[in-house]
């Protein structure tokens, strides 16, 4: 049987657009629908029980859509609102970032040595200090906290002078010391769009990792072992939604897609505040 309903994939905003990327680069032929929450933007300084609420309406969106899986596209939603939102959604497949970027990671390194950037709700709740010690318990986790690259990847700014004060200002703590990491995960969904300021400040030799890829292998083996794939040969339409913002949603999110988005490509939508 052929399930040619979308997988719906959310962020609190653009950022999330780099695991849409992968998502339909690995399966082409699947529909995707994807919400980026503009109007709350950014999840990451904020208090679990209030992005675990924001997810919720966000999923509950999503669901008018008739969407076979939900794909959470933002580290700080997966790590504090992933069992919830399995939880209020069973038996509908969720999945997050977390895991499979901690997978990634652990098989990244060669020393053990791990740092982790993220926004600040992730690194206080440590999901990935968790997932990563669940893997490799002997591994050396360091977290960093970088709410700017957030905004600086929202507004556009991806490289130049002020991207490589904040990535000094973030990274040279992290390694300019002994035993310097030798792997960076870019623990938030934004990050991949400063990839290359990034891995400047941090230096050459340090692997950079992102759930991207692995979370879209997690997602087609998902489908596969549910029988949710499509068995379409055509390609798959890709929706935007956004809860504010449709012209920076575009102009941003076209960059972080690669690919033209027109205002008009945007969906407003009302999840209904309050
Ligand atoms: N893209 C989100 C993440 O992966 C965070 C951005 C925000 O703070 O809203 O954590």
């Amino acid at each position: 049987m052929s399930d040619n309903r979308p997988i719906g994939v959310f962020d609190s905003g653009i950022g999330g657009i780099t695991v849409l990327k992968a998502l339909r680069a690995r399966m082409p032929h699947e529909n995707l629908v994807y919400l980026g929450d503009m109007a709350r933007l950014p999840y990451g300084t904020k208090s679990a029980e209030t992005v675990t609420a924001y997810s919720l309406q966000t999923t509950k969106h999503l669901l008018t859509h008739d969407v076979k899986m939900i794909v959470i596209a933002c580290n700080t939603a997966s790590s504090v609102a992933l069992a919830p939102l399995q939880k209020a959604l069973a038996p509908l497949p969720v999945i997050g970032v977390i895991e499979p970027g901690a997978d990634a990671a652990v098989k990244a390194t060669k020393t053990g040595h791990i740092a982790v950037i993220a926004t600040e709700a992730t690194v206080r709740v440590g999901a990935y200090v968790r997932a990563i010690h669940a893997r490799a318990p002997d591994a050396h986790v360091l977290q960093e906290p970088c709410a700017l690259f957030v905004t600086l990847a929202e507004e556009g700014w991806l490289s130049g002078d002020v991207v490589e004060a904040a990535a000094h200002r973030y990274l040279d703590p992290l390694f300019n010391r002994k035993n310097a990491p030798d792997t960076l995960v870019l623990g938030c969904t934004h990050f991949p769009a400063l990839a290359k300021t990034i891995r400047k400040v941090a230096g050459r030799g340090v692997r950079l990792v992102d759930s991207a890829e692995t979370t879209a292998r997690a997602v087609e083996d998902a489908l596969d072992i549910q029988g949710l794939a499509t068995k379409r040969k055509t390609r798959g339409k890709t929706k935007f939604l956004a809860t504010d913002s449709a012209e920076r949603f575009a102009r941003v999110g076209g960059i972080f897609f690669g690919e033209v988005i027109r205002p008009k490509d945007v969906e407003i939508v009302d999840l209904q505040f309050g």
